[in-house]
């Protein structure tokens, strides 16, 4: 069995007592998560260029132990991320007028690979119509299914599943055409499959989601397993920690300055990026980082847009506000925040619940990575436009919108969990949910800033649940989520009434109630540093990462997308826009 070699950061000397020489690089990225150390691996790859990576976390195993590694774990490390400052940032959002006025935890991961080291390890990919909309929207064709395919595979290595540790109706199916083997991020198959999973694919096949294969060919529509960002040897979790940063950890053209934050980016007369300015956590000691090429900004979606903020790039009435100096003027920043929002129901089943922390199940684990513990919960998807029995009552204006996405963009997914999400079950009784995702969200939120500092969180305001046809889409979702759970494939599993949200929620009214009540993110935010045309006064980069208005700046990560992508798991686009941009970077784009 092949095993992790945990190795330690060593950073020789304190980087704010360095001369300054050993303070000035060619590149540095400020955030060492799942874009970050993508871009630091693949720049370090020739010697002679030189990297510094700003991260305000350090080792995730070091914080959390075992969660970092079993899968099974994802909610566990999730919550600890919620609570614990030392793993996760705390955010929360604005009161939130779509979900009844709450304020709602935002979590996001504060630790080397970032939300990839914390996350439920899925992995999907997009379709083809939704990146010939990216090529024409940004105007650039390299966006083209064909032409970013290639960086989705390179960073992949995949491992086919193994069917004796599966059960016989739990087969998956991909088109191995567009697998890849030899890249650093292990991908695979969960060596275990879940009950409930099998019954939902019965399921959707009666409402007419007929089984596909992996969603990673440019398809999106019909139902299929997840896959996942695990190691199929040991059955631990891989991440951009993992597969990016641990094999080049010993590269000496790479830095890693861990739990530092960057406080805000330097720029001289001419709006040329020339570094950073940076606070160590620990001793609270302010230093400099020279950028002798770029800056590139990989923080995230929330704090990508707060560094050009409060370093001076972004909306002039926001800055003046808080006395920021305005070295460019762009209404974009923060703008156009799309993310999944998703709507629960749970019923009492006629399967065994399994024991996650049984000896059995830890020593399969441990001995053999097989069973319950490989897998993250969820291991099943189906996706679909929603048909057009459903979609009667909705206004033409709402047709004309979502009827302008390509058709193979689906509007809905639907997912499950083998739990419930609620008290008020019966002792020694078994519950299991199916879940309701917008794919093509509607409602646009935004980011700012309530200081000019870094230490002070981001302003978050998704907007979830304002726009009317996020409504009337979830409306008919959960209707299909009904009909499937009344369809004789599911008799024999399901036992009684819903249990949630119940037989007594019956009209549209009701309905809407309960999703105000019930309605969580999927934690996939995206495109708050827009991508578009030099033209679009609206667009934050250009194709190539780079920063409208100034020089040698560049954002790569999830905040740079045009819009929120189709597809289950946002996170495999991140890993490639990564991998493309830095060949960007390499070819002197
Ligand atoms: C709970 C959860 C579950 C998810 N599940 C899935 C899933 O199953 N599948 C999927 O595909 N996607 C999933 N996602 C989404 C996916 O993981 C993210 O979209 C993706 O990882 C974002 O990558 P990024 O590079 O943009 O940002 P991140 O990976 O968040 O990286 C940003 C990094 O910047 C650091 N940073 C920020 N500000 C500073 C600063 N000022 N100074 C220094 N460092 C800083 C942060 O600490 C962090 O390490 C999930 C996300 C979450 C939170
Ligand atoms: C860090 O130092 C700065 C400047 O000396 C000071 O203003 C700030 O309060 C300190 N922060 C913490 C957390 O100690
Ligand atoms: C992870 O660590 C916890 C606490 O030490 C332990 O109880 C659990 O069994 C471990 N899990 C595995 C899979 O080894
Ligand atoms: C359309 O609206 C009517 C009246 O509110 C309602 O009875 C009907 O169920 C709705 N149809 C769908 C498909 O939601
Ligand atoms: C964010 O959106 C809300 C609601 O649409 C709006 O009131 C607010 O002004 C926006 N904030 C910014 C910074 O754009």
């Amino acid at each position: 069995m092949k095993s992790k070699l945990l190795l330690t950061l060593c950073v020789s000397a304190p980087a704010w007592a360095a001369p300054s020489t050993l303070r000035s690089f060619d590149y540095i990225i400020v955030g060492g998560g799942t874009a970050g150390l993508t871009v630091a691996n693949r720049l370090t790859e020739n010697p002679a260029i030189t990297v510094a990576v700003i991260e305000a976390g350090s080792f995730v195993e070091n914080v959390v132990g075992n969660l970092s590694q079993v899968p099974a774990y994802a909610f566990a490390i999730q919550s600890a991320a919620a609570t614990n400052p030392a793993l996760g940032w705390g955010f929360h959002t604005t009161p939130q007028p779509g979900l009844g006025g709450a304020v709602v935890d935002y979590v996001r991961a504060k630790t080397l690979g970032g939300c990839s080291s914390i996350n439920n390890v899925a992995y999907s990919r997009s379709s083809k119509g939704a990146f010939k909309l990216w090529a024409d929207t940004v105007g650039d064709q390299s966006y083209t299914w064909d032409r970013v395919l290639p960086y989705y595979r390179k960073s992949m290595d995949f491992t086919p599943p193994d069917a004796s540790t599966r059960f016989a109706n739990a087969s998956p199916s991909y088109n191995a055409a567009a697998t890849a083997r030899g890249g650093p991020l292990d991908i695979t198959y969960a060596a275990y499959a879940e009950s409930w999973s099998t019954w939902v694919a019965r399921g959707l096949a009666a409402i007419g989601i007929p089984p596909t294969s992996a969603l990673i060919d440019g398809t999106l529509t019909g139902s299929t397993w997840q896959l996942y960002t695990v190691d199929h040897a040991t059955g631990h979790r891989a991440s951009s920690d993992t597969a990016f940063l641990r094999p080049s950890l010993h590269r000496p053209n790479l830095v890693v300055f861990t739990e530092t934050l960057a406080e805000r980016v330097l720029f001289n007369v001419w709006k040329v990026a020339t570094g950073v300015e940076a606070t160590t956590t620990g001793s609270n000691t302010t230093f400099t980082l020279t950028a002798r090429r770029e800056v590139i900004l990989s923080a995230g979606v929330f704090q990508s847009p707060q560094l050009l903020m409060v370093s001076g790039v972004g909306p002039r009435a926001v800055l003046q506000q808080y006395n920021i100096p305005v070295v460019a003027d762009r209404p974009g920043v923060g703008q156009g925040m799309r993310d999944h929002i998703l709507i629960p129901l749970t019923y009492q089943v006629n399967l065994a619940s399994v024991d996650l922390t049984s000896a059995t199940a830890v020593a399969e684990f441990n001995t053999q990575a097989r069973g319950p513990l490989t897998n993250p919960g969820g291991d099943f998807v189906g996706l679909e436009k929603i048909p057009a029995a459903f979609r009667t009552n909705w206004s033409s204006e709402k047709k004309t919108m979502l009827a302008a996405l390509p058709d193979d963009w689906p509007e809905i997914e639907y997912l499950v969990l083998p739990a419930p999400l609620t008290g008020g079950t019966t002792p020694g009784a078994s519950y299991a949910t199916v879940f309701a995702a917008l794919q093509a969200p509607q409602s646009t939120g935004n980011v700012s800033i309530a200081s000019a500092s870094m230490g002070d969180p981001p302003v978050i305001n998704p907007n979830w649940l304002t726009a009317q046809a996020d409504l009337d889409v979830l409306l008919a979702a959960f209707k299909r989520m009904r009909q499937m759970a009344a369809s004789d494939a599911m008799a024999d599993v399901i036992i009684g009434e819903e249990f949630l949200p119940g037989p007594a929620v019956q009209t549209d009214e009701q309905i809407l109630a309960y999703f105000r009540l019930a309605g969580t993110s999927i934690s996939h935010a995206h495109a708050t540093n827009p991508m578009g045309k030099a033209s679009d006064p609206k667009a934050v980069v250009g194709t190539t990462g780079k920063v409208y208005g100034v020089k040698s700046l560049r954002v790569i990560d999830a905040s740079v997308f045009p819009f929120l992508l189709p597809g289950p798991a946002p996170q495999s686009h991140v890993y490639m826009l990564a991998e493309k941009l830095a060949d960007a970077i390499k070819k002197g784009y």
